[in-house]
């Protein structure tokens, strides 16, 4: 099995969502560890620009860029500054997302504009303003895209969001069979991840009217469990190890994720609707 060093040591990626949580992560491993010049885009300047500099302070190579994923055209315009200042993209990673808790019914729909927006059209124009150069490559590069457990299974209170993930996911299997079809020299994977340290929580939308008692006792309930979870460092160091060993579904968590999987998986065959949510991570376990 080849290492991630030997894959994308000293290679040039970008990471969407960089300034916080996982895509900081994956941007403090793939400069810090792998000696790659790391694209940090986010739309939140200072939170993209404080892990440029933390990561200069340790001899590592990450650009900070401020771009919004909701903009295809800011996408594509810092696709083609990154080709012409850099050279070709060895990794590019769609992290950026957004979390929504609350009932589906009181859902304002502005949030979930916000989450659809983000989690699915960002992924969209990612891969639309990245991926043509990939495939003229000749050096073999790498697509991500960060979904969720949420992907493979269900719950209450998060509907906007688990319906982004499951719409990624499926985005990234087509795209899978698209690149398979075309012949290009480009490996596509889908990320599942358990829980893992950041803000996804805090910075979730809520709701005005309705049940917001719910929804606020779902945010409790979910910003609880993620003290109980693994680091986005540790996190980003499991997803690229399996990105560089070739996986198409790469998860942090397996044995949690495979039997969400499995869960699903049975639920599907045998067509049976679904079991009321109990977690199978943290606290609530
Ligand atoms: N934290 C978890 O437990 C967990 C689990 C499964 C999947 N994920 C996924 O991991 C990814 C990263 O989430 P996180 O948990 O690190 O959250 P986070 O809130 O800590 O970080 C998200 C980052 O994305 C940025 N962002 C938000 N909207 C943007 C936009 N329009 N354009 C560019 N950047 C934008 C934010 O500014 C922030 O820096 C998300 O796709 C999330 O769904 C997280």
């Amino acid at each position: 099995m080849p290492t991630q060093q030997e894959v994308f040591g000293g290679g040039l990626a970008v990471v969407t969502g960089a300034g916080s949580g996982l895509g900081a992560g994956l941007a403090r491993h793939l400069a810090g560890n792998l000696g790659m010049t790391v694209i940090a885009a986010d739309v939140d300047e200072s939170a993209v620009r404080a892990i440029a500099a933390e990561e200069h302070g340790r001899g590592g190579r990450v650009v900070a860029h401020v771009v919004d994923v909701r903009d295809p055209d800011a996408m594509v315009r810092l696709a083609r500054q990154v080709r012409d200042e850099f050279g070709p993209v060895r990794l590019l990673i769609n992290n950026a997302g957004v979390e929504q808790v609350g009932y589906l019914w009181d859902v304002p729909p502005e949030r979930w504009r916000r989450v659809v927006d983000i989690n699915i059209s960002g992924v969209f124009h990612g891969i639309r303003a990245f991926l043509p150069a990939m495939i003229e490559d000749e050096q073999r590069s790498h697509v991500l895209a960060i979904a969720s457990v949420g992907a493979v299974t269900t719950l209450p209170l998060q509907a906007p969001y688990v319906m982004s993930k499951h719409a990624v996911l499926g985005m990234v299997e087509c795209l899978h069979q698209e690149i398979a079809q075309v012949g290009a020299d480009v490996s596509v994977a889908a990320v599942l991840p358990g829980p893992v340290a950041s803000n996804i929580f805090s910075a979730a939308g809520g709701v005005e009217s309705g049940d917001v008692a719910a929804a606020e006792e779902h945010r409790q309930a979910m910003l609880a469990m993620l003290e109980q979870a693994i680091s986005a460092d540790e996190a980003a160091a499991t997803i690229v190890e399996q990105a560089a060993q070739g996986e198409f579904y790469i998860v942090t968590h397996p044995e949690t994720v495979h039997a969400a999987m499995a869960a699903r998986a049975d639920q599907l065959t045998h067509r049976r609707a679904p079991a009321p949510h109990r977690s199978r991570f943290g606290r609530r376990d």
